[in-house]
């Protein structure tokens, strides 16, 4: 069965463009069921509303706290059928209240390999550490942020002389290749948590997925698999 997915998004919402992408390829099994976005002006919206999928609007600022807010995204996540929840460019912390309504079934991308450059900033700092090697990392999500167990993680190797708009493009180049790939893992139930250690368990097919054509841009670990 598709995976029944809520995308959280704060903003441009190009990782949820890949997800949508890759399902209506039909190379995620996943089910878009709503893009729930805090900040009326995010173009994720649109980005919904232009490939027919359920959008809503929950600006925080009308909620008297963050729990009251979270209150209304969970119910609006199960109005809508969604069983777990992509973070995608969602800008604000989730209090357990949210957390313990989907657990182990929240997920979130950063633009940095954790637990090296955690918070908002992941890009911006690594390219200022003047670090030769950065890249982008799937997690599960727990309340301390940037902090749950690691799905899948790509490398990105620094160029020197660019910029870090330029870095921070090739990194969303990798986002949108690791994502839907952590999400397919997630769809087929092959990630399966030993203490903070994810482990992928093989297709259920039992034989050995095809590897993508390429690497990405260096590495990428677990191995992408054909059609991502
Ligand atoms: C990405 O860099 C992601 O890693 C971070 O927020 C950014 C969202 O980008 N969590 P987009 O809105 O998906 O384009």
């Amino acid at each position: 069965m598709a995976l029944r997915v809520a995308v959280l998004a704060s903003g441009n919402g190009s990782n949820l463009q890949s997800i949508l992408d890759k399902a209506a390829a039909g190379v995620l099994d996943a089910d878009v069921r709503l893009v729930l976005c805090n900040r009326p002006d995010a173009y994720a919206l649109q980005r919904a509303a232009q490939a027919g999928v359920p959008h809503l609007c929950l600006p925080h600022g009308d909620f008297a706290d963050r729990e009251s807010f979270d209150a209304a995204m969970v119910a609006a996540i199960r109005e809508a059928g969604a069983d777990a929840v992509v973070l995608a460019g969602y800008m604000r912390l989730l209090t357990p209240l949210f957390l313990n309504a989907f657990a182990g079934r929240v997920v979130n991308i950063h633009p940095a390999v954790l637990p090296a450059f955690p918070g908002v900033r992941g890009a911006a700092d690594a390219h200022a550490y003047g670090v030769k090697i950065t890249g982008c990392t799937v997690h599960f999500v727990e309340e301390k942020m940037d902090h749950g167990p690691v799905i899948i993680q790509a490398a990105v190797p620094l160029n020197p002389e660019e910029d870090v708009e330029a870095l921070k493009g090739r990194i969303h180049a990798m986002e949108h290749r690791i994502y839907p790939q952590a999400l397919q893992w997630l769809a087929q139930g092959r990630l399966v948590l030993d203490g903070r250690t994810v482990r992928l368990a093989p297709p259920a097919s039992g034989e050995a997925p095809a590897r993508a054509a390429d690497r990405g841009d260096w590495l990428v670990w677990p191995p992408l698999e054909a059609g991502f």
